[in-house]
């Protein structure tokens, strides 16, 4: 008797993916505590487009980092994979985190995300926005419009912890000295981060980090990024557009962004259909790092399917001396 099925089983584009974030981290790692942001960006940006050339994809880079930046980009509006049909968008961060790399410190990560065409929010002119993450267990709890006390009280409870228990990932900025007192206030514990608020967000997802919740304002392509993998751990995001100043305010009204809308991860991505990679640089709650042994290099993956909320880990084992032989990128 054969195996009944819904649904055959379809093509896991993550599964290939993955190989441009391993690429990209190789690549950037090379860079790791060596002070230059630019060349590990650029590094890593080189390594991943000549693999996602490669894959059969009709890709449009919706939200790049190279714009915000002047890093060296693969740009918004960029065209990646080799033309084939799904014509998807594509959300891409070579180093999430080039600051990290370049002081050799932890969390930095390659990540890529894809969804169909037209359902990932392009942030437009708008770079920053107010975040809110949590894991599956207290979706349905959080309300960015609430105090901190009353979203780490409710997830507390969803959770089964106390709110002391709790720990929270902030971005360690000045803008943010108000968000962690009251998460003080509140008796919560704060793991202050340097940069990486994708892997923040993850975190707050993923088992066994440690992290319960990322609190405060992050850029606006990390949070399409973060969306896609969270929507595939079934965790929840709420955002709302950050603007810096008054300029920023009048670019909001004139390009029609909402200040006060409430963006869930619906908003950021509107299909099921999302796929989520992200490689470690440098090892954190999140991932590994790139290690080296004898003749290899080492990578830790998370590979994440919306439509199936399948999540793998990937450890791989690069073989140096054959890659050299055969890859036009030096890792
Ligand atoms: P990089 O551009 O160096 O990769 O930094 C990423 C990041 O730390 C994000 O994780 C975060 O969303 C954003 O920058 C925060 O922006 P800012 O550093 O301007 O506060």
């Amino acid at each position: 008797m054969g195996i009944e099925q819904k649904q055959k089983p379809t093509r896991n584009l993550a599964l290939e993916l993955v190989r441009v974030t391993e690429a990209g981290a190789l690549a950037a790692a090379r860079h790791f505590g060596r002070g230059t942001k630019t060349n590990a960006d650029q590094a890593a940006v080189d390594a991943m487009r000549l693999l996602i050339n490669e894959i059969d994809i009709d890709g449009k880079i919706v939200t790049g980092e190279g714009q915000k930046d002047q890093a060296p980009m693969l740009y918004s509006g960029e065209i990646v994979g080799n033309g084939s049909p799904p014509e998807l968008d594509i959300a891409v961060d070579p180093v999430e985190g080039t600051t990290l790399v370049a002081k050799g410190m932890p969390n930095a990560i390659a990540t890529i995300a894809a969804a169909p065409r037209g359902t990932m929010y392009d942030p437009g002119p708008m770079f920053y926005m107010s975040k809110i993450a949590v894991g599956h267990e207290a979706k349905d709890v959080i309300d960015i419009n609430a105090p901190v006390w009353d979203n780490l009280q409710k997830i507390a409870r969803a959770k089964g912890m106390a709110v002391g228990d709790l720990t929270v990932v902030v971005l360690d900025r000045p803008r943010h000295d108000a968000l962690i007192q009251d998460v003080r206030d509140c008796g919560a514990r704060i793991r202050l981060i340097p940069a990486g608020d994708v892997a923040g967000a993850l975190m707050a997802a993923w088992p066994g980090t440690g992290i319960d919740v990322l609190l405060g304002i992050g850029g606006t392509p990390e949070a399409v990024i973060a969306a896609c993998g969270l929507r595939a751990m079934q965790g929840a995001f709420q955002g709302k557009l950050w603007p810096r100043d008054e300029a920023d305010r009048q670019l909001a009204k004139e390009t029609g962004y909402d200040l006060e809308r409430v963006l869930t991860l619906d908003d950021l991505v509107s299909s099921e259909d999302t796929f989520f990679v992200a490689t470690g640089i440098s090892e954190g709650p999140l991932l590994n790092g790139v290690t080296y042994s004898e003749g290899y290099a080492h990578t830790h993956s998370l590979v994440a399917r919306g439509l199936t909320g399948t999540v793998r880990e990937i450890t791989a084992y690069h073989h140096m001396d054959k890659l050299a032989e055969i890859s036009p990128i030096p890792y």
